[in-house]
């Protein structure tokens, strides 16, 4: 199995860790590639991709399924690519890690779990959802954690909650005793805004929701990768967070649940593999995680991912989570200068993850992506998968740019220059 290297050490040496991904020493548009959408989709470095292509040269095979050796090779690896998984991301011994398609199909999963709950003999009141049943959420998720309980709470005649936004971005707690109540079954929210940066505090969610007996569902998407996150620690029933934001490879992502939660819930997708037995009538389910499994899974992304975090953790993610605080503080000021430059999001960087978001007065957004990609500056302009968030704030969307491991002071240096050249280019 490959081993992660970079050994950052007790200085932050992100230099050496650049080296580690060769798409950051290319040029775009004869400038010096400066990529700032890291929360969109992160690089890869390039442990990963040797371990997915030592995998390929030598493993490939199906997994669960054979008892040939290469059969038997892939599994170990699929399996310990789970292990390192879980590990990474805190699951604790009564825990499991799901492998699914990306986050959006791991929250997907258990939203059909409410909806079906009742169905061939999966019947635990806790996944039961009807009329007068309520679904909490916040202003701030992704379309990934909102669609799929809008789409749930309406077929079901059960409501949708949303907690709503302060002025400066974060969660407003102050009415939570009642939005939060005896009728919530669950609450499912954003640990770290992909659209705003705020992280967001977890245990009085959570205390909450064990006062009324809801569940609690985490978007970790954007904190997994970026920070140490302990899903046992944070007491949370349910998280979602994908490869393709933490070095590793896209088509995989995770769901973490408590076992004996997973074990209620009625399966996602029906096929090989997730079975236990199958007549023409029916069938009987295997325990998870292999319910949730159903046909062959991304098993090279699995590996990929699995060195993923083994490279993360190497990095050291107490100083990833640092760097990524030095480098939004630094962005906030330098941006914070540019006339007619309005910033979203909590003012100081200690309650941010790396990225900021912002809007140009008098500018089209699409014109200053344009600008900032003619000087290398890779950002996402849009809505971020968040239209209520730009809704919310007044804007008809925001620019982003947003860091990881790799990133450096230049970059951010680099992007306010670009920036104040949008503003003179276009203002
Ligand atoms: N969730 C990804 C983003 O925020 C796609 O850019």
């Amino acid at each position: 199995m490959a081993q992660a290297a970079p050994a950052a050490g007790r200085g932050y040496d992100v230099e050496r860790l650049r080296a580690d991904f060769p798409n950051l020493r290319r040029r775009v548009n004869g400038r010096t590639l400066v990529y700032l959408d890291s929360a969109n989709t992160s690089h890869t470095p390039d442990q990963v991709v040797a371990a997915m292509g030592r995998h390929h040269r030598r493993h490939t095979s199906n997994v669960g399924r054979s008892v040939n050796t290469l059969g038997l090779e892939a599994t170990a690896a699929y399996e310990e690519a789970r292990s390192r998984v879980a590990a990474f991301a805190g699951g604790g011994p009564s825990g499991e890690v799901v492998f699914a398609k990306n986050s959006t199909e791991a929250i997907n999963l258990v939203a059909h779990a409410f909806g079906t709950s009742g169905a061939d003999g999966f019947d635990d009141p806790r996944l039961r959802l009807g009329p007068g049943d309520e679904v909490l959420v916040t202003e701030m998720e992704h379309h990934s954690n909102l669609v799929p309980w809008q789409l749930l709470t309406r077929r079901t005649g059960a409501t949708l909650r949303w907690i709503p936004l302060t002025e400066d971005g974060r969660l407003d707690l102050s009415d939570l005793d009642r939005l939060l109540n005896e009728r919530t079954k669950l609450v499912s929210f954003v640990h770290v805004s992909n659209i705003l940066g705020t992280v967001n505090p977890v245990e009085p969610i959570v205390r909450r929701a064990r006062e009324v007996g809801a569940l609690v569902m985490l978007d970790a998407s954007q904190s997994v990768p970026h920070m140490p996150v302990d899903l046992a620690a944070l007491g949370v029933d349910l998280a979602a967070f994908t490869g393709h934001k933490m070095c590793g490879p896209t088509g995989i992502g995770v769901l973490w649940g408590r076992r004996e939660l997973l074990r209620a819930m009625p399966p996602f997708l029906g096929g090989g593999s997730m079975i236990d037995a199958v007549s023409m009538t029916g069938a009987t389910y295997a325990p998870p995680p292999a319910r949730f499994e159903a046909g062959t899974p991304p098993i090279v992304q699995a590996v990929g991912l699995g060195t993923a975090a083994d490279y993360l953790s190497a990095a050291g993610m107490d100083a990833v989570r640092d760097h990524g605080r030095d480098l939004t503080e630094r962005a906030l000021a330098g941006l914070s200068e540019i006339p007619g430059l309005r910033l979203f999001g909590p003012a100081g960087a200690e309650s941010r993850g790396g990225l900021v978001s912002f809007a140009l007065d008098g500018i089209g957004h699409d014109d200053a992506g344009k600008v900032l990609d003619a000087e290398g500056v890779q950002v996402r302009v849009g809505r971020h998968c968040a239209t209520p968030v730009c809704t919310r704030y007044g804007v008809p969307s925001m620019i982003r740019a947003s860091f990881h491991l790799y990133t450096t002071a230049e970059e951010i240096d680099a992007l306010v220059a670009a920036v104040r050249k949008v503003r003179h280019v276009l203002g």
